[in-house]
């Protein structure tokens, strides 16, 4: 064969890839633990997914950078596209848990000393993928174990590249200067009878109204709520427990158009919009089950134990779990959706500009 011929091997440079399994237990001096292998090759195959997350997600951020985006080009199609992408291989990261499973706690006992001080803690590529999300430092669970450069902990490099990439822009915050910027509630759509005082304005009057109509004896204080969550009105009977509560990542401007979004998802001008915020919340759903199979099996595996990376062991896993969903706040916004038949109707105004007709 012609030496210059592409081939599939090197290619796809198989020779480095099939030569980095080294289990420790091979070594010489120790007993070789049969399941060590499969435990590194599900961990290289995470990292390779990985990889492709953050090849993804590097493009979305890259498309939402943009000063204007134009929602009529292919630009957010893509993004839409992409995170569909991104959402199967957090499918299948999730189905790999099962692999893993097939581990009996005796077989991993015959290697994890080994493995220590090491531990799926330091995967730096999954704290990218979680600091390009929005996940923040300040939000993490027992954040100072993030901080820790000694045993356990990141290398400095590694922690430098965390540090630098928390610190730039990241998806959340992109999304949200996006929907800022979505013009829906303009005066010059409304009749010019908007007003600066959110609750005036034809629309917002409108649908609190509804929405009010629609809450159970029970439910009446998600008013007060409504009215922080939409236009920063502190409830009166507001404590800062609950305020920390309902301050969700993103803007006031930002929940107003995000619900409109989803309130009008139906009509074909908002369907891209729609579904990009529906494949953030899906992320995060998956990524959190991702957290959740993989606690249930370090439980099974290592029960009460600390971790090989020095942490409580299930009992960080199980706050990181509850802690790090970064869009919570679209997800949240269900809370405030009423029923498609009780819509307001949209100004022809409104209606034209946003290039569809309505009834
Ligand atoms: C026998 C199998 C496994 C056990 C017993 C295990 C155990 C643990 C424990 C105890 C932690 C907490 C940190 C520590 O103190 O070490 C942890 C964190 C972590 N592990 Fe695993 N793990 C296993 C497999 C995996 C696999 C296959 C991956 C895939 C990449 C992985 C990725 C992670 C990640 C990303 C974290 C950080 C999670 C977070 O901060 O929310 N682990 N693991």
């Amino acid at each position: 064969m012609n030496d210059t011929a592409m081939y599939y091997g090197s290619y796809l440079h198989l020779d480095k890839i099939l030569h980095s399994q080294h289990p420790v237990s091979f070594e010489e001096g120790n007993e070789p633990a049969h399941d060590e292998m499969l435990f590194i090759v599900i961990h290289q195959a995470y990292e390779l997914w990985f990889k492709q997350i953050l090849f993804e997600l590097d493009y979305a951020m890259g498309v939402f950078q943009k000063e204007t985006i134009n929602d009529n080009s292919e630009d957010l199609n893509l993004v839409r596209h992409r995170f569909r992408r991104i959402i199967k291989i957090l499918e299948l990261l999730n189905q790999q848990v099962n692999i893993l499973d097939t581990m009996t706690p005796m077989d991993f006992l015959a290697f994890r000393n080994l493995l220590t001080p090491s531990s799926g803690f330091q995967s730096m590529q999954f704290r990218l993928i979680e600091a390009k999300l929005g996940l923040q430092m300040n939000n993490r669970h027992q954040k100072d174990y993030y901080k820790r450069t000694n045993e356990g902990g990141f290398t400095q490099p590694d922690f430098q590249t965390i540090n630098t990439t928390e610190n730039g822009k990241n998806l959340l915050q992109l999304v949200n200067n996006w929907l800022e910027r979505m013009p829906f509630f303009d005066a010059a759509y409304w009749n010019n009878t908007a007003s600066s005082d959110w609750q005036e304005h034809p629309f917002w009057k409108a649908y609190r109204a509804i929405y009010e109509s629609g809450l159970t004896e029970r439910e009446k204080s998600k008013l007060a709520d409504f009215d922080y969550v939409f236009f920063e009105k502190n409830p009166e009977q507001a404590n800062s427990e609950l305020l920390a509560a309902l301050k969700g990542s993103f803007s006031t401007a930002a929940m107003r158009a995000a619900l409109f979004i989803m309130l009008y998802r139906d009509f074909p001008v908002f369907q891209t919009s729609y579904q990009l915020l529906d494949s953030l919340i899906e992320i995060d759903h998956l990524m959190s089950n991702w957290r959740h199979k993989h606690l249930i099996m370090v439980r099974r595996m290592i029960g009460m134990r600390v971790g090989t990376g020095n942490t409580s062991g299930a009992g960080y896993l199980e706050g990181a779990l509850n802690k790090h969903y970064v869009y919570r706040d679209l997800s949240g916004l269900s809370t405030y959706l009423i029923e498609r038949r009780k819509l307001p109707k949209l100004p022809e105004t409104l209606t034209h500009h946003l290039g569809f007709r309505m009834g």
